[in-house]
């Protein structure tokens, strides 16, 4: 799937939380929705007024600018070009920086950062070579004691709850074979243990708090990279 063209496409609905793909996701308005996902970053994160932030694949940066006031400095970096520039013309704060940048290559970015949020995206990493150099990428931009959220990943033990009807399943077998699938992958916990060890981080798998609405095939993560 050619993500960058997809979510520039998305980035045309009219509403904010369906240029980041956020449907079906309850009643709640999406402000109390943004405010509630970024209240569950900032906990997972320990988000303190002296973190420099990186927010990965940060989309139109709906939750990123509500992670701002929370930090010293947050910088949110995502692959759409048009998501980029929705979220430089919607949210301006001193210490907040957006910037277009693929989660693959970020050492460009010249800094480092103690935390790093990666929410409701690990799923466009394909397979798992690609997932591991993503988490290569942002362990390298973390400083020792620092640590990484990913948030909200399809838990792959839970896929035939996702696709749970026949009509779903050849559903998305049939995009998977034309290459229009746009749910991307199903991760094991296992997987992310396996690339935890591989890179030496410390890691804890949570489940996600059950008010969150994809709580039900979705799971979190915090690795952390030790002292030096
Ligand atoms: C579902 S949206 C999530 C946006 C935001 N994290 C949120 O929770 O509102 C997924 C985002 O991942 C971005 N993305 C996908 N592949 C990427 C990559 N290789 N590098 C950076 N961003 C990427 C997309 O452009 C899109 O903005």
């Amino acid at each position: 799937m050619n993500w960058e063209a997809f979510w520039n496409k998305q980035a045309e609905a009219n509403k904010p939380a369906a240029q980041v793909g956020r449907i079906n996701a309850g009643d709640l308005p999406s402000e109390q929705l943004h405010s509630r996902i970024a209240a569950h970053i900032s906990d997972r994160l320990h988000l303190q007024p002296t973190d420099h932030l990186l927010d990965v694949c940060c989309g139109n940066g709906e939750i990123t600018t509500l992670l701002a006031p929370q930090t010293a400095f947050c910088m949110g970096v995502d692959l759409s070009p048009k998501l980029i520039a929705l979220a430089k013309a919607n949210h301006q704060q001193q210490n907040l920086h957006f910037s277009r940048a693929n989660a693959l290559q970020l050492s460009g970015l010249g800094r480092s950062f103690n935390k790093i949020n990666l929410y409701f995206s690990f799923q466009y990493f394909e397979d798992y070579e690609t997932g591991l150099r993503v988490l290569s990428e942002l362990a390298a931009l973390l400083v020792p004691g620092g640590s990484i959220f990913i948030g909200d990943t399809p838990d792959a033990s839970r896929w035939g709850r996702y696709y749970n009807s026949p009509i779903k399943k050849i559903r998305y077998f049939y995009q998977k074979w034309r290459g229009t699938e746009a749910m991307g992958k199903f991760w094991h916990p296992q997987e992310f243990e396996k690339m935890a060890e591989w890179l030496g981080l410390e890691l804890q798998i949570l489940p996600e708090p059950e008010d969150l609405p994809y709580a039900w095939y979705r799971f979190d993560a915090v690795f952390v990279k030790a002292l030096a």
